[in-house]
């Protein structure tokens, strides 16, 4: 039997169904991973990642704040959980410039980004998967607006054969 990677769309109705699609991604991420969200202005990135945080047994209030472009959140179980909102930042050269790498691929923590296309560059890790099932690397995750209101979300998934 090997494992196979494929892609999964479901449809989240509500803000608590996007953070229970993400919880269902935080059980099968590896330590190192980086999920990067894209999405236009207020397509539920931030939703995204609380909902990875509670996966995490993280009970602090996860928020993008203004001037902040990485929160650090300790995980109950051990290791970290970051979540990185690069939308103010202006070139790569910045991200780098602030240290941003410490926070990419950490081998003791999960990372989700907030618009990841500010730093192409740094984000070059392919998406692997475990025979277990775990992913690794960078693994995209993409939310649509619905006109009826709810978000299409585009993500990794697996299958074994
Ligand atoms: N599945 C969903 N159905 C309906 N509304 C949702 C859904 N997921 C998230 N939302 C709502 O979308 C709004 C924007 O969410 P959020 O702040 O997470 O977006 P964002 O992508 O982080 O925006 P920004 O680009 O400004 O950072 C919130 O009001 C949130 O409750
Ligand atoms: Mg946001």
């Amino acid at each position: 039997m090997s494992t196979q990677l494929t892609w999964q769309e479901v449809v989240a109705a509500t803000s608590d169904d996007t953070e229970a699609v993400a919880a269902a991604l935080a059980a099968r991420l590896a330590d190192g991973a980086v999920v990067v969200l894209r999405g236009d202005l207020g397509a539920g990135k931030t939703v995204f990642a609380r909902g990875l945080a509670r996966a995490f047994g993280i009970t602090e209030p996860v928020t993008s704040p203004t001037f902040t472009l990485v929160q650090e959140y300790r995980r109950p179980a051990g290791g970290w959980f970051f979540h990185l909102d690069l939308y103010r930042i202006g070139a790569e050269a910045d991200a780098a410039a602030f240290g941003i790498e410490e926070f990419l691929f950490n081998p003791h923590a999960v990372t989700a980004i907030e618009w990841p296309e500010r730093i192409p560059d740094l984000l070059g890790e392919p998406l692997t998967c475990d025979a277990d099932g775990r992913l690794r690397g960078v693994v995209p995750v993409l939310l649509i607006p619905l006109p009826a209101g709810g978000r299409r979300i585009r993500l990794p998934a697996t299958s074994h054969e």
